[in-house]
C-alpha cells in the first residue's frame, strides 16, 4: 500500500531529534512529525534561524511541541555538548533523523581536521548516533534515519580510505558524493550491528531525490537561476514532497531495518516515496566495517552496541 501520512497513528509521547531542522527538508520533517503529535528537538547551529523556523512551524501546526538545542555537526566538541544537554532534558529518544548537510563548499578543514562535508554530513552524525543510541527503547518503532543522496553513486563511487579528508586532492562534488556514500554505508552497518546484538531498533536510510532548498547555496547564483528556470521543475520536486521518503523511513510501521527510501519517479529524482536503489559498493560489508573503525578512531568514540536483554520468564 502506498505510504500516506494520514494512515500513521499519533506519535504522542515520542521524542525525535532532527538535525538541520531550521531549513529545507529538516524543516518539512519537523512539520510532519509535529502533525503526528511527536515532540521534536530541533538540532540547529544558528539559534536565530532556529527560532524563526520554530515560530513558522508553530503557526502551521498549532500545539506543536518543539524545542531548540544548539549543535554544530562540524565540531565534535559541540556534538558532545549537545548530547549531554539532550540527556539532561530527555530520558528517551524514539527517532533520530541525521539530516543536516552541506554541499560543494570551497575546501576547508574543520577544527577536528576533517574535510568540511565529511565532517558535517557524516562524522558529526556518526558521533551523535553513538552518543544517543542507548536512550532508544528497544522496539521496531525506534529509528535512526540517515540521509543519503543519489550522489552516493557519483565520483569514484567508493570511500577513498587513503585520503578521507581530501588533503591530497579536493573535488567538491567528489567529497560530497563520498560523504553521502558514507552516510548510507553507516546506516547499513548500524542495522547489521543492531541485528547482531539482537536489538529491534531499526536503522533506515533515505534520500529526497532533487529539491530546490538552501543546499545549493555554494553554487554560483547564475547556475541556480539557470536550473530553476529550465530543467529544474521537470527534474525536481518541492521540499514538502522531497521530505516524504524521510517521513516514510521514520514512521511507516512496515519499514524494515536496512531499507533505503527515495522518490519513485525517473532516476529517483522526484515522485512518491518508496524503496530506492543503492550502489553495490554501498552494500559492501567489508568497506562499511573499515569505515566504521576509521570513524571510531577519528571521532574518538567506541560505538559499542550492547546485546539486547534476554527476556527471562520466571
Ligand atoms: N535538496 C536536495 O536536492 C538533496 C538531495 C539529496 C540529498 N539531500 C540531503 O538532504 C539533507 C538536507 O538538505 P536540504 O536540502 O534540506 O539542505 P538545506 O536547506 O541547506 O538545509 C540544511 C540544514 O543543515 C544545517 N546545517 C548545515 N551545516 C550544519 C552544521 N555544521 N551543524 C548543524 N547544522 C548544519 C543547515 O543549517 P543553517 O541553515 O544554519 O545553514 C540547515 O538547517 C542533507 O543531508 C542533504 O545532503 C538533499
Amino acid at each position: 500500500m502506498a505510504f500516506d501520512l494520514e494512515n500513521i497513528p499519533s506519535q504522542q509521547g515520542k521524542i525525535a531529534v532532527v538535525t538541520g531542522a531550521n531549513a529545507g527538508l529538516g524543516y518539512e520533517m519537523v512539520i510532519n512529525l509535529a502533525k503526528k503529535d511527536c515532540k521534536v528537538i530541533m538540532a540547529c547551529r544558528n539559534l536565530d534561524k532556529a527560532e524563526e523556523a520554530k515560530t513558522g512551524i508553530e503557526a502551521k501546526v498549532p500545539g506543536a511541541d518543539l524545542e531548540i538545542l544548539l549543535i554544530d555537526l562540524s565540531d565534535l566538541s559541540s556534538v558532545r555538548v549537545f548530547a549531554q544537554a539532550f540527556r539532561q532534558q530527555c530520558d528517551r529518544l524514539d527517532l533520530l533523523v541525521n539530516n543536516a548537510g552541506i554541499m560543494w563548499p570551497p575546501y576547508s578543514l574543520t577544527v577536528d581536521g576533517f574535510e568540511s562535508q565529511m565532517a558535517t554530513n557524516y562524522f558529526g552524525h556518526f558521533l551523535l548516533t553513538a552518543l544517543l543510541l542507548d536512550l532508544m527503547p528497544d522496539t521496531s518503532a525506534s529509528r535512526v534515519v540517515s540521509l543519503s543522496s543519489n550522489a552516493h553513486k557519483l565520483g569514484s563511487g567508493e570511500i577513498n580510505f587513503e585520503d578521507l579528508q581530501s588533503e591530497q586532492n579536493y573535488s567538491k562534488t567528489g567529497a560530497y558524493a563520498q560523504s553521502k556514500l558514507a552516510c548510507l554505508m553507516f546506516g547499513n552497518e548500524l542495522q547489521r550491528r543492531l541485528a547482531k546484538a539482537g536489538k529491534k531498533i531499526r536503522s533506515v536510510t533515505a534520500h529526497p531525490g532533487v529539491s530546490n532548498t538552501e543546499l545549493a547555496r555554494h553554487m554560483p547564483q547564475y547556475q541556480i537561476e539557470l536550473v530553476r528556470y529550465t530543467i529544474g521543475p521537470l527534474l525536481s520536486h518541492s521540499p514538502d514532497q522531497a521530505a516524504m521518503p524521510i517521513v516514510m523511513a521514520a514512521l511507516d510501521p512496515d519499514v524494515q531495518g536496512g531499507e533505503y527510501f527515495g522518490p519513485q519517479g525517473f532516476l529517483e529524482m522526484k515522485g512518491k516515496p518508496g524503496r530506492a536503489k543503492q550502489s553495490d559498493y554501498a552494500q559492501n560489508q567489508a568497506a562499511a566495517e573499515k569505515l566504521w573503525h576509521a570513524s571510531e578512531e577519528l571521532t574518538g568514540c567506541t560505538f559499542a552496541i550492547p546485546r539486547a536483554q534476554e527476556v527471562t520468564t520466571p
